[in-house]
């Protein structure tokens, strides 16, 4: 998979270099490239930003570099694109939002700071590739990176062999609709605290409608919206 990243900070994503991601990366398995938007400014300050027309607050990101970066991008892809702005104004992130991208051949991701960018600019990249404006949730980041940073990780990890133990992605919260299961590890018993006695019991029967009890029970107290119809 190919994702392209356009950002004011291309050194947020250095730590995409760490880890299973960065793995991934060695291997070939997934192409990220950052980019930094100003490389496609013109004038002596790198101006990326400027007052709102209408007034107000803040600045907005004009439209002229996200054009020719979008344009660069996509004039050397093999296939159409599916260009993310993730905005606090978008529709929300969840795991199947991350399932669905993790099977596109090509995400390119725009980082928006400021107070966004000119809205003509995802008009345009519609022309381009399937434009999709997320959020990560329902608060306001400085920019566009943080949650870039989580969907590529979240996408990226469903990619088959990103993961070593493709187990791994089955049984975690959020793929059956439900929050995952407590685990414990060794030792059985730690500062008072017992391992439940069913996981120490041979019975795979019983720790299976153990776990999926506890499973609804969690939902049922944390996240009771996910029980809803
Ligand atoms: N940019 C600013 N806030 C954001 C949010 N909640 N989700 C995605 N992008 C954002």
């Amino acid at each position: 998979m190919r994702i392209d990243i356009v950002t004011i900070f291309p050194e947020f994503f250095d730590v995409l270099e760490v880890s299973l991601l960065g793995k991934a990366r060695s291997s070939g398995l997934l192409d990220i490239r950052v980019h930094d938007l100003r490389d496609w400014t013109h004038d002596r300050h790198r101006t990326v930003d400027d007052t709102p027309y209408g007034g107000g607050a803040g600045m907005v990101m004009k439209p002229e570099p996200w054009g020719a970066a979008l344009d660069a991008i996509v004039r050397d892809a093999a296939t159409r694109p599916t260009i993310v702005f993730p905005s606090p104004a978008g529709e929300v992130f969840a795991q199947a939002t991350a399932r669905e991208f993790s099977g596109r051949d090509h995400l390119v991701f725009g980082c928006g700071r400021y107070e966004g960018i000119d809205e003509r600019v995802f008009d345009y990249a519609a022309t381009l590739g399937d434009v999709r404006l997320v959020s990560l949730g329902d608060y306001v980041l400085n920019g566009g990176e943080v949650a870039v940073m989580a969907m590529v990780e979240a996408a990226g990890r469903l990619i088959p062999g990103v993961v070593g133990n493709p187990d791994s992605l089955i049984e975690e919260s959020h793929e059956d609709g439900l929050l995952e299961y407590p685990s414990y590890t060794k030792p059985a018993l730690w500062r008072d605290r017992e391992v439940p006695p069913v996981l120490l019991s041979g019975n795979h029967g019983a720790v299976d409608a153990w776990r999926h009890e506890q499973q609804l029970a969690r939902t049922r107290e944390r996240r009771p919206d996910l029980l809803e119809p």
